[in-house]
């Protein structure tokens, strides 16, 4: 039956007009899912260009959703697709010679001080709190209303962390009700030059709308992981020397939407090259395998690969692995695309991960309801913001248990590292 649509697909599309005048989207996807998408279009699949494995088609844009609950439903979320504005820019992607961005910037680890002060007050009961919070939604699905409410909620509470007026939150509006949320702490002397770290917001389930799916593990643990990150270090008055954007991502479940239109308009306002690093938190509360994190190979960066295994020997306290998705499975692939050095800690190996993600089952209690797994996400995710954007802390942070004069953080910082050290674990 694929075949004979196959069929119809090329007479078909010989005769039709261009897919921009017929409404339709370029995406590039796997080319054993083709038969998928010829199946959901009922053939209409225009196979434009591609190389052995990734092939760039045009499809009716009202398929997209069906098309993105076969590939789950189907695939297993092993084959995904990507969508783009133009054909441009499927054909850049697509042909771009990845560079991976690992030579932008030079690693260094030199504020233990800082770090030692910072990570002592990462707390999992925070976490915890965030993950039920944004799972309690019925879903966040990026076109229906609770997705959108999330949005505003996550504003909310980013607001929140500080009263610092240059702290920046902003939704970014890409068309659909569902907005990223982007919080901005400025750099002090390296200001262009900025660090991101992210999340996607929005979960999905089949249903779509109306599904129920309270994505607690993906990504609701990414999104809790990172707004734990962005508390510390405001509690702690970090003044980065870089700019820090934190980024939850709407629309990634399909086709890293939300990502990809952020990336244009930095690419738009010739600002992409300024980007040092993008670190995703996709999946930080599952622990599936025999290790802590595993960093993903694939459409990454190995020297910031690299950059966070030190991070976590020198800071974190977890043991760590490298495996690879096997295919672009998260925003860490919009930056990586795009030449920017991007990496994607993950929960466990690939084959252990969370086999009830995409689905209603995707609760906290899956992981005992608690965050001791994404605890040493957000220790990583602290690290790394501090130990890329580089800066201090303020002089006058908010009085909290934590903080005392820089020898002692000084210290604490050893200590820290000293723990980081006892724990060391590497790939074999
Ligand atoms: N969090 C997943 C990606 C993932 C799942 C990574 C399991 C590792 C293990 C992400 O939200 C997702 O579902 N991505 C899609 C990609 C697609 C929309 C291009 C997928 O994997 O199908
Ligand atoms: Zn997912």
């Amino acid at each position: 039956m694929y075949r004979a649509l196959a069929a119809l697909a090329i007479v078909v599309g010989c005769a039709r007009p261009t897919p921009a005048e017929l409404g339709d989207t370029y995406l590039t996807i796997d080319r054993d899912a083709i038969a998928t998408a010829r199946a959901v279009t009922h053939g209409h699949v225009d196979v434009i260009d591609g190389d052995g494995e990734v092939a760039l088609v045009a499809v009716p844009t009202k398929d997209l959703d069906a098309l993105s609950e076969q590939m789950h439903e189907q695939h297993h979320r092993c084959g995904g697709f990507v969508v783009y504005d133009s054909l441009d820019d499927a054909e850049l992607s697509l042909h771009a010679a990845v560079h991976d961005g690992g030579d932008r910037v030079d690693y260094t680890l030199d504020r233990a001080g800082v770090v030692g002060a910072v990570l002592p007050d990462v707390d999992a009961a925070n976490i915890v709190a965030t993950i039920r919070e944004l799972s309690a939604m019925k879903n966040r699905y990026y076109r229906s209303e609770s997705g959108a409410a999330a949005s505003r909620w996550l504003q909310h509470k980013w607001r929140g962390l500080t009263t610092r007026s240059d702290v920046t939150v902003e939704l970014f509006d890409q068309g659909y009700e569902q907005k990223s949320v982007i919080l901005t702490i400025p750099g002090t002397t390296r200001k262009n030059e900025i660090v991101v770290i992210g999340g996607h917001l929005d979960s999905i389930a089949i249903g779509g709308t109306s599904s129920n799916a309270p994505g607690a593990d993906d990504d609701a643990s990414g999104i809790a992981t990172l707004t734990e990150v962005a508390r510390v270090l405001l509690a702690k008055d970090f003044r980065p020397a870089r700019t820090i954007k934190f980024m939850a991502y709407a629309a990634e479940e399909v086709g890293f939407r939300g990502s990809q239109a952020i990336v244009r308009d930095f690419k738009k306002r010739a600002v992409i090259d300024s980007v040092v690093g993008a670190l995703q938190l996709d999946m930080t509360n599952y622990r599936g395998s025999d290790r802590d994190i595993w960093l993903m190979s694939d459409f990454t960066s190995a020297a910031q690969n690299t950059f966070l295994s030190k991070l976590i020997e020198a800071y974190v306290g977890a043991t760590w692995g490298v495996d690879k998705c096997g295919y672009a499975c998260s925003d860490h692939a919009s930056w990586n695309r795009a030449g920017v050095p991007a990496s994607m800690p993950f929960e466990a190996r690939m084959r252990d991960g969370n086999s009830k993600i995409h689905s209603a089952r995707d609760t906290l209690e899956v992981s005992d309801n608690n965050a001791a797994h994404a605890v040493k996400f957000a220790r990583l995710g602290a690290a790394y913001a501090i130990e890329l954007a580089k800066g201090e802390l303020g002089d006058d942070p908010p009085a909290s248990p934590g903080h005392h004069t820089p020898w002692l953080a000084l210290l604490a910082g050893l200590v820290v590292a000293g723990a980081g050290l006892r724990f060391v674990s590497r790939v074999a």
